[in-house]
C-alpha cells in the first residue's frame, strides 16, 4: 500500500526538515566508521541495528495477513518512522512527538460515534475494536508517505466500522477528532493550531476499503507518537488527513472544518488527495525524497492519487481537482 505524507508543512518547517536530514546522513555516515571501531559508538549514533529497522517492542500482530494492496517495497526503518513525526499536541518539531509523548496515557481510552446514525454510542477501545480481530480483519499494510516513508501498518478497514452505526440518509461526511488535553499533550498549550485537531472525509471516501483505522505498525501495537491508540490512514491523501489519537467520530450532513483548512485554507484543502499537478502555493508537488535513500538519492516521481487511481479516481469523477485540492 503507497501512502503518501504531504509536503503540507508550514515552511517554517522545511528548513529544520533538510538540517535533520543533513544531521542524519553527518550521523550515519560518523557511525559507519565508529560503528566497526566500538559497538558502544554504534549503539550511540544509531546505526540499523535489528532494533532500528523492525522495531524493539513485543509484535503481537506479527502474524496478522498481509494486506493484497500492499507494496513490495522495502519498509522504512522502524526508528526513523516512529521518531521523524509530525503530532503537533506534542511540539512542532518532527523528533517532539517522541520526546515529549512520554506522560500521555492511551489507555483507558474510549471512542465517542454520533451525529447522522442509528446507534450512537461511546465505546472503550476493547470494546470499538473487538469485532476487527487480528484473524480476519487486521492487515499488515506497506505505505508509502510522501517525504516519503513505507510504513508497514496494522489496521483494519474504518467501513467495517462505520456500518455497524448504521449512518442515516443524511450522513455525507465523516468528522472526526483528536483527544483535547493540554495536561497530556503540551503543544495544546500553544496556540499553533485550532485544538483540538479536526479531519474530515465523505462518506464514500471513508468507506473506501482503502482507507483504514490503524492500530499499530510494523507488527507493533501502534506508539503514542504516532498516535496511539487509535489513527487514520487515507493512502491516496496528503499525510495531515490521517488524523491521530481519534476519540471522537462524527457523522454529519455539511463538510466539518478541518485542522489545516482552518489554519490555512489557501494552502491545505479539504479533500487533499495527492496529485503531482496541482502544486502547493509555495512548492511543487510533483516529486518526492523518500526517507532512507539519502539527499543524494534523485527524488521519485510523485503518482496522481498516490499510485491508487485505479481504486479511487472514481470518487472523484466530473470534479474539477485544481479547484477541489
Ligand atoms: N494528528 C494530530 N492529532 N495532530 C497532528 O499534528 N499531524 C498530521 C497527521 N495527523 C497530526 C495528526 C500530519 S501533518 C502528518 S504528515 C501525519 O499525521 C504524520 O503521521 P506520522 O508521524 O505517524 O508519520
Amino acid at each position: 500500500m503507497l501512502i503518501r505524507r504531504p509536503p503540507d508543512i508550514p515552511s517554517s518547517e522545511i528548513t529544520p526538515r533538510e538540517l535533520y536530514m543533513k544531521r542524519r546522513l553527518f550521523l550515519k555516515a560518523g557511525a559507519a566508521g565508529l560503528a566497526a571501531a566500538s559497538p558502544a559508538a554504534a549503539a550511540f549514533f544509531g546505526g540499523d541495528s535489528e532494533a532500528d529497522r523492525i522495531g524493539p517492542g513485543p509484535k503481537p500482530y506479527a502474524d496478522a495477513p498481509r494486506h493484497p494492496a500492499s507494496t513490495e517495497e522495502e519498509p522504512t526503518s522502524y526508528k526513523d518512522a516512529t521518531t521523524y513525526n509530525n503530532f503537533y499536541e506534542f511540539g512542532t518539531g518532527k523528533d517532539d512527538p517522541a520526546r515529549n509523548s512520554d506522560a500521555f496515557e492511551p489507555r483507558p481510552w474510549s471512542v465517542q460515534v454520533d451525529g447522522e446514525c442509528h446507534k450512537p454510542a461511546t465505546l472503550p477501545l476493547d470494546d470499538l475494536l473487538r469485532p476487527h480481530t487480528l484473524e480476519d480483519r487486521v492487515y499488515r499494510l506497506r505505505c508509502v508517505e510522501a517525504w516519503s516513508m513505507v510504513i508497514p501498518w496494522v489496521g483494519f478497514p474504518l467501513g467495517d466500522l462505520l456500518a455497524r452505526f448504521e449512518p442515516t440518509s443524511a450522513a455525507r461526511f465523516v468528522e472526526f477528532t483528536t483527544l483535547l488535553d493540554p495536561a497530556q499533550m503540551p503543544g495544546q498549550r500553544s496556540r499553533v493550531l485550532d485544538w483540538p485537531y479536526r479531519e474530515g472525509l465523505r462518506l464514500d471516501e471513508a468507506m473506501h476499503p482503502l482507507t483504514i483505522l490503524a492500530v499499530g505498525l510494523y507488527g507493533e501495537v501502534l506508539p503514542k507518537q504516532n498516535g496511539a491508540p487509535l489513527r487514520l490512514v487515507v493512502p491516496w491523501k496528503y499525510g495531515f488527513k490521517s488524523i491521530k489519537s481519534i476519540v471522537r467520530i462524527r457523522f454529519v450532513r455539511e463538510r466539518p472544518a478541518t485542522a489545516w483548512n482552518t489554519s490555512a485554507p489557501q494552502e491545505y484543502g479539504f479533500y487533499s488527495n495527492v496529485n503531482p499537478r496541482v502544486s502547493h502555493p509555495r512548492w511543487s508537488q510533483a516529486k518526492e525524497r523518500r526517507i532512507g535513500d539519502g539527499l543524494l538519492a534523485p527524488k521519485r516521481e510523485t503518482l496522481m492519487f498516490n499510485g491508487y487511481g485505479d481504486q479511487v479516481a472514481h470518487l472523484y469523477a466530473g470534479m474539477d481537482l485544481t479547484k477541489h485540492f
